[in-house]
């Protein structure tokens, strides 16, 4: 019979060790130093199979288990059960063990069973490249400016949660990563998140697709929002959809920074635009754009039309003292 888990006292008894690993995409050459000693000093590996053959040079002669995707509160109580009786952990995950990994599932069970970060049982939290930060590098440079990260599973969101996310980041113009996009059961999912964006984005926004990437079975496709749904997509896929400002060139997906808005190159010559200045908010930056709807003369409801923001919101800015100017950019 096992420990109870909500014994306290239980888990300063014996002292170990739960390492939450993120193993970044899955090639050796992006797995970190910490990430490969921690798998060094542990004396059990707890994980999703697929995982484990991912580092299966690294773990000879450690205890290793397997579990199957859905075991996550499995593998977190296993760890803490080793945990107590001395060992060092390391629970493994794909990417960064705190997106989408085992990192949050394994607090849960912590603070369930009365863990504190005083307790005897240290965690260690390491790190690692997530699938957005990968698939962007294989594709160039899609996540300059604001982005996010939207999970197209609905094993645990409901879909009304996912949808109503997917609609307001396609409004707000975020570039966006979708994870788990499809998987042999989950076929509609991105169908809907494509009708959603296709309400607020040109037809034409670049996607990216990056299946298994850093793996041997890596693939790459550059498309459309249109035609995003012809391209081949599965459960070991990222999809990267561009903002109003994302291009693709050469075969590279590239997000601008927003140099273009106060930059011109003239003759290789780089000249600030009328009106801009380096290293000061632009022009319609907050200081400028307030002053400027003051000024204007116009109704609340015309300039909340014209900028999509709240009225509400529009008028407290029409009523608002400026603000100081801001002395520095910070890059
Ligand atoms: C359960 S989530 C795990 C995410 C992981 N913790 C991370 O930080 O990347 C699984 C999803 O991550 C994405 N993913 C993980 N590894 C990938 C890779 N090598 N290439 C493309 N996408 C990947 C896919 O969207 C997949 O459906």
């Amino acid at each position: 019979m096992s420990t109870p888990l909500n014994t306290p006292e239980n888990l300063t008894a014996k002292p170990g060790k739960i390492m939450l690993v993120g193993l970044g995409p899955g090639s050796n050459d992006h797995l970190t130093a910490r990430a490969r000693a921690a798998i060094a000093e542990a004396d059990t590996i707890i994980g999703y199979v697929t995982y484990i053959r991912l580092v299966a040079d690294l773990v000879a002669g450690k205890e290793v288990i397997k579990k199957s995707m859905t075991e996550e509160l499995d593998r977190a109580i296993e760890a803490l059960e080793r945990a107590r009786q001395g060992k060092k952990v390391a629970l493994i995950s794909s990417g960064d063990a705190g997106v989408y990994g085992m990192a949050g599932p394994t607090f849960e069970v912590l603070f369930q069973a009365g863990w504190t970060p005083d307790s005897a049982i240290e965690v260690e939290i390491v790190p690692g490249a997530s699938a957005l930060n990968t698939c962007a590098a294989l594709v160039g440079a899609p996540l300059t400016h604001d982005f996010c990260a939207i999970s197209l599973s609905d094993l645990l969101t409901p879909w009304p949660t996912i949808a109503r996310r997917l609609d307001a980041v396609a409004y707000a113009d975020f570039v966006v990563a979708l994870y788990n996009p499809k998987s042999g059961r989950r076929t509609q999912q991105i169908v809907e998140a494509q009708r959603l964006f296709l309400r607020h984005r040109d037809p034409q926004t670049p996607v990216a697709i990056v299946k298994s990437g850093y793996r041997p079975k890596q693939r790459i496709e550059l498309t459309t929002l249109e035609k995003m749904n012809e391209a081949e997509i599965g459960m070991l896929s990222t999809v990267l959809i561009g903002n109003s400002n994302t291009f693709i060139q050469h075969g590279l997906m590239v997000t601008p920074r927003g140099y273009a808005n106060k930059y011109a190159v003239e003759d290789g010559e780089r000249n600030t635009h009328a009106g801009e200045q380096a290293g000061r908010s632009l022009s319609t930056g907050l200081n400028g754009w307030m002053a400027a709807i003051q000024q204007s003369g116009r109704s609340a409801a015309e300039l909340a039309a014209e900028y999509r923001l709240p009225e509400d919101y529009i008028a407290a800015v029409l009523q608002a003292e400026l603000p100081a100017e801001d002395e520095a950019a910070c890059e």
